[in-house]
Order: structure tokens, then C-alpha cells, then sequence
């Protein structure tokens, strides 16, 4: 086989054998095949696609590339949960302890923070104790023992994504379902998930900016779960604007918390329940949604969830204080009256990120006690001088760097807007 040859196959638009995938994968991962021929072949698959059975294999050759976590140790209904990543999305925070209340055995591993999106793993790591580096052991005795943990990525999972996603991270080649799709199912899959679900964003702040796109995404993802013998279903959510008002990393972990004991916001709560629905779909296809909603309401009402939540961060040596610091707090306020028209979730996220509470290097320390709290979300009335948000910065100067932001961030217009959906169709 050549390297060569393969390259000039996909190019002209024609499809790979899995033994030719596999050749490239390990040959590239391995340091035979050199970063130029790489980089050649997945702009031929950026523009030429790939197929479904193309899409499997090079999902397969990812996850051969490296070790695997056998969670088959978990006793029970596992589940995983994956999001294409948003801003202000603390949806794991509420949704693994609810589904563990609900008796289900969810296992969690986490991401850091990437881009302008927020990572669970970082906002975690806010809880004074809380380890997020459980190893193997410790992890499948505590999903068995509470009925979920919450960790980072162990082990040498997928290092043939690792290594391509730096190559396409470089080459302009990132925006490619096939590669977005086998990228993120190889690492679920290498992680042990055998039930996942997956929350996959459209808007302005998402990946795949248009439904459509996020559709075929969606549609992707669970095309390769099913090749693989997974069981998967995906939600469709809106991140139009950050989901919650919360954007940051203690301030998140805060409006968690209240949604946990009931308390709202009502779009997190909702994508919160839709996953949660989606899960049962996942055991029984013909679940009843409504009966299902009922089910999941009544265990929130009982305040099972919460309970969970703390016993999961007891359990991670995690010790909750009675109040998560926040630094001072600066007032954005709005230049006209009239309703927001738009609420750009993508800049917000960039926002979070000057103010220190994500990264710009990948070696940067993050600030657990910065970020953003909306005052004034899409639909909502303002007046002249309202805060259209509070601003948790270190210093007035690092403030003023956000201001452009958030000056864009916002669009007021006189007459109000038509509220777009926040959850789109369910895809298995
Ligand atoms: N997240 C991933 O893990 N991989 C991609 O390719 C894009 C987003």
C-alpha cells in the first residue's frame, strides 16, 4: 500500500478500504507517514466527504490507535454524555446527578475548556478538594458505589485524533463532519461508553452554526455509534445565546447548583430534561416522552438530584463552601431602550475568555472567580442605563478590554423578536 496512491484515490472522490484507513492511521501515528502527506489527504476528505462505512472505519482506526477503558466493572444501565461544546453549558453539572438519582450508572469524563466553550473538568476543579484525576479503580468503584463520577480524560486514549486534530487545527480542516463526528465518537467509545448521548449545538456559538449542518452531525455521530455497536441518540439544542446566565466557571458551578435544588434557569432545565428523556429512549425506544418528563420532574421536585450532586463531590473529596468567591463586580449597561434582539453567544464566550476564564494558550492557568452573569437574555425588555450584564473581572482595565465584546455582543431593536427553538429534533 501507498501512502501516495491512497491520497489520489480519496482526491478524485472515490472510497477507502478500512485496511487502507487503518494503514494510515497507525502509519501516521506511528511517524511513517509524514505530516505533508497527512495534511494532503484530509483536505482531499474535507472536500470530498466520506462515507458511512469510511466514516466507521476511520473512527475504528482512532480508537486502535491507542489504549481503551474497559468500564464493563459498572453494574448496571451505563451512560455517557457528550456536548459539542457551548457557552454558559453547565448541562453534565445538573444532568449526571439527575440521571444517577434516576438509577441509571453515568460515567463521566470530561474535556478542559476549548476555544470559546467552557469545559466541565475546569469548572469542577473550582470545588476546593474535588479530585477530577480519579484513577481506573477508583472511578468504576464510585459510578458503582453513588451511581456517577465526574473525572478528566485518563490514559492514552485516541493519540491518533490527538495528533490529527493538531495537524487539521493548522490546515484549515477542522470544520468536516466526517472528522468532527469520528473524532469525538473514537474518544467516547476508547473511554468505555457503551450508552451515550449526545448534545449537539447549533447556533452562533456552536461548531455547526446552522441546524441543518448540525443535523447531519448529529446524524453522523449516531451512524458510527450503531457501526460500532453502541447505542446512541443525539439532541439538537440551541447555543444562539449561552444556555443559562451564568458564563465562567465558579459563577457556573453556582447556577448548577440552584438548578439542582430546583430552582431554574428554565433553558437549562430544559435541555437538562430532554437529555435525561433521550436516556430512557436509549433502553426502551418507545418510552413515552411525556410519562418519561413526568418521572423526572417528580424525582427533581424530591430534591434527589441535589442530594446526589453533593454525594458525588463528597465522594471526590470534593467540600462544597457555603459561597463560591467571585472577583468585583463591573455593571454593562445598555445604550438605547428597546428589546435584545440578539445576544451573540460566540462573543460572550470570547468575553469569558479575555476576562481570564478560559484559555488562550494551552498552558494557561484559568481564573475559577471571573465571568459573565446576563441580566438581560434574547426577548427581554431594556431601558436606557439597565445592566445588561454583571462583569466578574479582576481589575477595571481588564473590564475595559471586555467592553468591545460585549458592545457586539448585544443587538437592541425596538420591536421584539420571535424566540427561536431551543431543542431541535432527537436523531438515533
Ligand atoms: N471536538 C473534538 O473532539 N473533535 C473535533 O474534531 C471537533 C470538536
Amino acid at each position: 500500500m501507498q501512502t501516495y496512491d491512497l491520497i489520489i484515490k480519496k482526491r478524485d472522490g472515490h472510497e477507502l478500504e478500512p485496511e487502507e484507513i487503518e494503514f494510515l492511521i497507525s502509519g501516521y501515528v506511528q511517524g511513517k507517514i509524514p505530516e505533508y502527506q497527512m495534511a494532503a489527504l484530509v483536505m482531499a476528505i474535507y472536500f470530498q466527504g466520506m462515507g458511512k462505512e469510511e466514516t466507521v472505519a476511520l473512527t475504528r482506526a482512532l480508537v486502535n490507535s491507542g489504549e481503551t477503558i474497559d468500564l464493563s466493572g459498572i453494574k448496571g444501565t451505563k451512560i455517557d454524555k457528550h456536548s459539542t461544546g457551548g457557552v454558559g453549558d453547565k448541562v453534565s453539572l445538573v444532568l449526571i446527578p439527575l440521571l444517577a438519582s434516576l438509577g441509571f450508572k453515568a460515567s463521566k469524563m470530561s474535556g478542559r475548556g476549548l476555544g470559546h466553550t467552557g469545559g466541565t473538568v475546569d469548572k469542577l476543579e473550582g470545588i476546593p478538594g474535588f479530585r477530577t484525576d480519579l484513577n481506573k479503580k477508583e472511578f468504576i468503584d464510585q459510578v458503582n458505589r453513588v451511581g456517577a463520577a465526574m473525572i478528566g480524560q485518563t490514559g492514552n486514549l485516541a493519540p491518533g485524533d490527538k495528533k490529527l486534530y493538531g495537524l487539521r487545527d493548522v490546515t484549515g480542516t477542522v470544520d468536516s463532519i466526517p472528522l468532527i463526528a469520528s473524532s469525538i465518537m473514537s474518544k467516547k467509545i476508547a473511554g468505555g461508553a457503551e450508552n451515550i448521548i449526545l448534545d449537539v449545538k447549533f447556533g452562533k456559538g456552536a461548531f455547526m452554526q446552522e441546524i441543518d449542518k448540525a443535523r447531519f452531525l448529529a446524524e453522523t455521530m449516531v451512524e458510527i455509534g450503531k457501526g460500532m455497536g453502541r447505542k446512541v441518540r443525539a439532541i439538537l439544542s440551541s447555543m444562539e445565546q449561552p444556555l443559562g446566565r451564568a458564563v465562567g466557571n465558579n459563577i457556573e458551578v453556582i447556577e448548577a447548583i440552584n438548578c439542582l435544588k430546583g430552582e431554574g434557569p428554565e433553558d437549562l432545565r430544559e435541555v437538562v430534561i430532554s437529555l435525561a428523556q433521550a436516556a430512557f429512549q436509549l433502553e426502551h425506544t418507545d418510552e413515552n416522552r411525556e410519562k418519561t418528563r413526568e418521572k423526572i420532574e417528580a424525582e427533581w421536585k424530591k430534591g434527589k438530584p441535589w442530594d446526589k450532586f453533593q454525594e458525588i463531590v463528597q465522594a471526590q473529596g470534593g467540600n462544597l463552601p457555603p459561597e463560591f468567591p467571585l472577583a468585583t463586580e463591573f455593571n454593562f449597561k445598555a445604550d438605547r431602550t428597546g428589546f435584545v434582539f440578539g445576544l451573540d453567544a460566540r462573543l460572550i464566550g470570547r468575553c469569558s475568555v479575555v476576562l481570564g476564564a478560559g484559555r488562550k494558550t494551552k498552558e494557561e492557568e484559568i481564573d475559577h472567580e471571573v465571568g459573565i452573569y446576563l441580566r438581560k437574555k434574547i426577548g427581554e425588555r431594556v431601558q436606557k442605563g439597565d445592566v445588561l450584564a454583571s462583569i466578574y473581572a479582576r481589575d477595571q482595565q481588564i473590564f475595559q478590554q471586555a467592553e468591545p465584546l460585549l458592545q457586539k455582543a448585544w443587538l437592541i431593536e425596538k420591536e421584539k423578536p420571535e424566540i427561536g427553538q431551543l431543542i431541535g429534533d432527537t436523531i438515533y
